[in-house]
């Protein structure tokens, strides 16, 4: 069942581009066009949508995080991103022109299965990408988008992350082919390398060897934090999640402008730093500032692990341990930058000596509130 490798995690990490190219089957066409058919929400009424809300949990809010980027981006409409546990105890603003986007692997979980009954008591249309055909969550949708990540059995997510990454983008894409934003061209050169990552994602586990060993080297750490800006915030935010749960370490993950703000005074000598660099061809603003933070953290002690685009010279005098990823746009940045931080996770805790497929005290779906 195994297929091999040693837990279900590592074999769900190995299985991401097949589920990456999965997932974009029959969605793309040859012109580099979208069509989604299958979303059973009218293009008129897609139209008229004049806010989207996405609500989740883990790994799931994560990835709604960086739909939130590519949504504000690709379609102009205001994009809200929240904690499914929080959002209807707030008594958040919903009508019939509201999106509300719902992302569960399982499509059991009951913080956003509640989040999505009260968007729709309100008027709001609900979109479910979701993982697991039938559930609960996509049957009281308006309609659902599937990822076809197949069944993940571990309970830490990997493959449904990227398939749901994938599916925001096909979401954020889709509609602003439809809208007819300023960015039509930019929709349509993303769309074709879109449909070329799953090759990236390829060759981001072939390089993977000098992450298991520097992983198996910070064994006896107790603490790593994650840094990011941009997209990479909520990658980073991931791979400390991944990080928590797996090897059971306290890791955190920031916004690296918030540093000076306070997390800066937690660096100390040898304390060990992922720092996610965007692509230096993309916001140059946005690298450049990464890199100094690199500079600053690493004056004060910090044994830094940068994960950046593969050419990207700048980083290389900063960085204690390099890990390079393929070139993508900034947006699609998350789809081969999560990927070392999974392997990282998944080495640490099996060098700790923790069970990676059954975690101590979760469990794959969680259906109580
Ligand atoms: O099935 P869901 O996607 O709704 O699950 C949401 C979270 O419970 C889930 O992503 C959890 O955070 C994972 N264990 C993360 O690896």
């Amino acid at each position: 069942e195994k297929g091999g490798y040693a837990s279900f995690m590592l074999k769900e990490i190995a299985d991401q581009p097949q589920a990456v190219a999965d997932t974009l089957l029959g969605r793309i066409d040859g012109e580099g066009s979208l069509s989604l058919d299958e979303v059973r929400i009218p293009d008129a009424e897609l139209r008229e949508v004049d806010k989207v809300v996405i609500v989740a949990c883990g790994t799931a809010f994560h990835a709604g995080m960086i739909a939130k980027y590519a949504i504000e981006h690709w379609t102009r409409l205001p994009c809200e991103t929240e904690l499914a546990s929080e959002f209807r105890y707030r008594d958040p603003i919903l009508d019939q022109r509201t999106l509300v986007i719902a992302i569960s692997q399982s499509g059991e979980t009951m913080d956003t299965l509640m989040a999505l009954r009260h968007a729709r008591e309100q008027g709001a249309k609900v979109l479910a990408i979701c993982n697991t055909n039938g559930s609960t969550i996509p049957r009281e949708s308006d309609a659902v988008l599937y990822t076809h990540a197949g069944p993940e059995v571990a309970v830490a997510s990997t493959k449904a992350f990227l398939t749901q990454l994938v599916a925001c983008y096909l979401v954020a894409l889709y509609l602003g082919q439809l809208r007819g934003t300023k960015w039509g061209d930019e929709i349509r050169t993303v769309v074709r390398q879109l449909s070329a990552i799953s090759g990236e994602v390829d060759r981001v586990l072939e390089t993977m060897e000098p992450v298991r060993e520097l992983a198996r080297s910070l064994a006896h750490h107790d603490t790593v934090l994650f840094l990011g800006r941009h997209v990479g915030y909520p990658v980073a935010l991931e791979g400390a999640l991944k990080l928590k749960e797996l090897a059971y370490m306290h890791a955190e993950g920031f916004a690296a402008g918030e540093l000076k703000h306070g997390p800066i005074a937690l660096i100390e000598e040898g304390l060990p730093v992922v720092v996610i660099v965007p692509s230096p061809r993309g916001r140059s603003v946005l690298h450049d500032k990464i890199v100094s933070n690199i500079q600053e953290i690493r004056a004060r002690g910090a044994r830094t692990i940068v994960v950046a685009e593969e050419g990207d010279e700048a980083v290389v005098p900063y960085a204690d341990h390099l890990i390079t990823v393929p070139a993508t746009p900034t947006l699609l940045q998350p789809l081969v930058a999560t990927v070392p931080l999974q392997v990282f996770a998944c080495e640490l805790a099996t060098a700790r000596g923790n069970e990676v497929d059954q975690p101590r005290n979760l469990a794959k779906s969680v259906t109580v509130e």
